[in-house]
This record gives structure tokens, sequence and C-alpha cells, in this order.
């Protein structure tokens, strides 16, 4: 007979991740993946798990929210990062990224999932279409933007629609300006909340640098009359299989548990709760 925990546990589970994938399931591997993060972070599954059904069910109750990813600068992840939450994301919420990139590099990554993504998806770099943005029925819609100074305007035009912001950086002192000039020009003046998303991480060399690089993020003075500025507290690292996905037309979600993807899946799942915990305690404060 199953032990009650376990059952507690199977519910918790079922209730965040509703709708396994029917075919070649790597379900099991997203609930081995959430066992191991209690590990890992040292809590408790049965305290974590009901802020993410929480977080799950304020975001089917409530509307819709756009998350745009941002970034003045190519190269830094925008792309990698949109793709791979809305994956996470879908597990257990409705979502649509819609491409704003006039280069369209994530449109041809879609074009080569086909069916196979797991949320919606599609390109718009109408300026005046992107305002009706607002008025799909999505849980979250994920918008992946340009990273080119010629298409600000673009960028513009979709942040006067955005609820909330995420700016990937490479954990390396040089990284920092271009992403605090972004939040400077386009998202602090709209009053849009944001947190930059440390990504690339390399660890090989241990936690040293990112420890160091963190304590600058949470102390260094970027924005006038603000100390640090406001990060997740997990991050992405390098790792080969985010690589291969544009071309292979995969998000992390088609990966099971294995050597080379195990780090992406753990990553982007905690991210993803990291965001929805975050969501969901702004809404009972508010
Ligand atoms: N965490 C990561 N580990 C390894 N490679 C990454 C990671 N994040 C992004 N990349 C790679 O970096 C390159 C740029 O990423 P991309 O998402 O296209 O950036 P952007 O959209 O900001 O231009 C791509 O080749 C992508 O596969
Ligand atoms: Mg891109």
């Amino acid at each position: 007979m199953a032990h009650a925990a376990d059952q507690h546990h199977d519910t918790a589970l079922n209730a965040l991740f509703p709708q396994p994938p029917p075919l070649g399931s790597n379900h099991d591997c997203w609930r081995l993946e959430l066992v191991r993060m209690r590990v890992a972070h040292n809590h408790d599954l049965v305290t974590q798990l009901p802020c993410a059904r929480l977080a799950h069910a304020l975001l089917r109750g409530g509307s819709m929210r756009v998350l745009a990813v941002v970034g003045q600068k190519g190269g830094i992840g925008k792309s990698t990062t949109a793709m791979n939450l809305a994956a996470c994301m879908s597990r257990s919420s409705s979502v649509a990224v819609i491409d704003v990139d006039p280069q369209a590099s994530t449109t041809k990554w879609a074009e080569r999932a086909g069916e196979n993504l797991p949320f919606d998806f599609t390109s718009e770099t109408d300026i005046s279409m992107l305002s009706l943005m607002r008025q799909l029925d999505y849980d979250v819609v994920i918008v992946d933007t340009p990273g080119s100074l010629a298409d600000q305007h673009v960028l513009s035009a979709l942040l006067d629609q955005t609820d909330y912001a995420i700016a990937p950086l490479s954990p390396s002192f040089m990284e920092i300006e271009p992403v605090q000039r972004t939040l400077q020009d386009f998202v602090i003046p709209r009053g849009i909340p944001y947190r930059v998303l440390m990504n690339k991480v390399d660890l090989r060399d241990g936690k040293g640098d990112l420890e160091s690089f963190e304590e600058l993020l949470d102390t260094g003075s970027f924005f006038d009359g603000q100390v640090g500025i406001p990060r997740f507290k997990n991050y992405i690292r390098q790792a080969k299989v985010m690589k291969m996905m544009p071309l292979q037309g995969t998000v992390i979600t088609d990966y099971s548990d294995t050597r080379n993807s195990r780090a992406a899946i753990s990553d982007y799942t905690s991210v993803a709760l990291e965001l929805m915990n975050l969501w969901a305690r702004e809404r009972k404060t508010a």
C-alpha cells in the first residue's frame, strides 16, 4: 500500500502537472526532478508544493499576464529563456509565446518544432497588433524581444502592454551595463516589475565567482535611490543541450532525465516555480 505522505505528494504533483504527456512520457522525470529539488534545497516538498498549487490556481483564476524577456544585446539568452520557461510553465498553465523580434530566430525554432511545442506560438512585429495581445485567452503570454537597437520601437510598444520583465544576464561584470541600460531606459520608467535571471552560469570552478557576482547584484548601486538589482534566486547553468534546441526544434520538457539534460531541467523548473510563487505572493498582498 502506498505511504500516506507519498499519496499526498502525488496529489500535489498531479495538481501541478495535470496532464502528463501521452507519448514517450517524461512525466516521471519531472516528478523525480521535484523530489530532487527538495533534497537539493533542503525544502520539504509538502511545504513547497502548496505554493506552486496556489500559483497555479491563481494563474488560472485571474487575468492573463504578459511576460517580456528583454535585453538590448544579442546572445544573452532571451530566446532560450522565453522558449524554455514557456515549456515549463505550460505544465500547469495555458501559455503562448510571441516572437516580436524581426530577426525571427525563435520563429524558425518554433517552425522546426511544429506540432511538438507544448505551448502556442506566433510571431508579430506589427506594432498596432501588439495592443491586441491582452485580449488573448491564456494564463501567460511570454514575449521574446529584439536585441537590436534598431528595433527599439517594437520593444517600446510591447513594454506598454507588459506586466513583468525578465532580463537574462551572464554573470560577468562586463555584461551588467547593457542590462542596466535596458532596464533604466525601457522597464523602470514604465513601472514594470522585473528581475534579472543569471544565465550561462559556469560552476566548473566552484561557486565562488557566482557568489561574488550575486553579492555585487544585491549590494551594488545601479539605479538612483535603489540598492542592488532584483534577481531570481535560481539561475540557469551553462549547458550544451541548450545549444542544440533551436536547430532540433526542441524545448527542455522534451528531454528525459539524463546526464546531459539534468541540470537544465532542474534549473528551468526552479525558475518557473520561483516566478509563479512570486506572482502568487504579489496577488495575495494586492
Ligand atoms: N544556459 C545556456 N547554456 C548554454 N548555451 C546557452 C544558454 N543560454 C543560451 N545559450 C546559447 O547562447 C546563444 C544565444 O542565446 P539566445 O537565446 O539566442 O540569445 P538572444 O535571444 O538573447 O540573442 C544560443 O546559441 C543559445 O543556444
Ligand atoms: Mg533571440
